[in-house]
């Protein structure tokens, strides 16, 4: 039993502890329709079920634990199973049950007002401000993106500083919104929205930005969400997972029959290690995280992603009893 345990595991399960993470890269022998093993970490009762069309990780009992798979991060917690592609990437389309987005650089055109907030922060307090640094702000907090614009300060802030800073970019970022209006969605941003609701799937939106209810307003698309994230009551920035969670809860399903939607590597980080897969929008050096990289969300046609219904583990066939 102790070998067959082993050879499961670390054989065809690909188990590693790396940093201190289970870590997981399973395979499956051709002439094998599936197997299964269990373990315990760190008070904890792991399930793993590995198939053709799948692995689904299961935490049967214990706090939400962190593993990997093939190098990419998840949170698992009780009674939420994560399936992810044998691959490492998710096959699509599968039985999605929503589509949770981002809002800044998906929907709206609003990633570049950002950048341009910061860029002239940055050079009002003699900062670099790069392309680079662009980038690494994409999709994070506003008291996070400071903190990395100040990385590269010669003196340190107060938190008082902190905060008058972070007001003024805030400040510069409404005065351009403000005259914002349904010409600063993207292309094809509404109808993507919309193609998935007449699909049967719920929205939400997960937008780290406080500006984003008045944003919706504005552009005239609020009434397009089922649900709403609340950056307010967000405690963790992505890339934690915390807000496309949240934003599964409040639509009162599983992260795992979620779709995330971001044009951010931080945010594309947030939706797998919330156990979602990841549909990224822009470039796809930046985005090679994400499952699949579309080039504008104009390209998002839902009917490429979701089928219309669950299959039940009866379908999906037999899986070996764990060893
Ligand atoms: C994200 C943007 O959506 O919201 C980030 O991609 C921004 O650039 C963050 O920093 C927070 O936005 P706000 O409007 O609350 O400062
Ligand atoms: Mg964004």
């Amino acid at each position: 039993m102790g070998g067959s345990w082993l050879g499961l595991t670390w054989g065809f399960g690909g188990l590693r502890c790396v940093d201190g993470v289970p870590s997981f890269a399973p395979t499956l022998p051709a002439a094998w329709q599936g197997y299964r093993f269990g373990m315990r970490w760190r008070g904890r009762q792991v399930r793993v079920a590995v198939q053709a069309q799948g692995v689904e990780y299961s935490l049967l009992e214990g706090a939400p634990l962190e593993i990997r798979h093939h190098g990419r991060t998840l949170t698992l917690h009780v009674d939420h199973p994560v399936t992810c592609a044998l691959s490492g990437k998710a096959s699509f389309p599968q039985s999605f049950k929503a589509v949770i987005f981002d809002l800044d650089g998906v929907i709206a055109d609003t990633a570049v007002v950002h950048h341009a907030a910061w860029k002239k922060l940055a050079a009002e307090i003699g900062l670099p401000f790069d392309d680079a640094v662009g980038e690494r702000l994409k999709g994070v907090d506003r008291r996070a993106s400071l903190e990395i614009l100040l990385e590269n300060a010669t003196h340190s802030y107060s938190e008082a500083e902190k905060d008058a800073l972070a007001t003024r970019k805030n400040d510069y970022y409404r005065q351009q919104i403000e005259h914002f209006g349904p010409e600063n969605l993207l292309p094809g941003a509404r109808e993507a929205v919309a193609a998935t609701r007449r699909a049967g799937l719920k929205t939400a939106l997960a937008s780290a930005s406080r500006n984003a209810p008045l944003l919706l307003e504005r552009l005239g698309i609020a009434e397009l969400f089922d649900y709403v994230a609340d950056a307010g009551n967000i405690r963790h920035a992505k890339p934690d997972p915390e807000i496309f969670l949240a934003a599964a809860a409040g639509l009162g399903l599983a992260p795992t029959d979620c779709l995330g939607v971001e044009d951010a590597a931080a945010g594309v980080a947030s939706i797998h290690a919330a156990g979602m897969a990841a549909v990224g929008i822009g470039d796809t050096r930046a985005l090679h995280q994400a499952d699949v990289v579309l080039p504008a969300i104009a390209a998002f046609d839902i009917t490429d992603f979701a089928t219309p219904e669950k299959k039940t583990q009866d379908e999906r066939g037999h899986v070996p009893p764990i060893v």
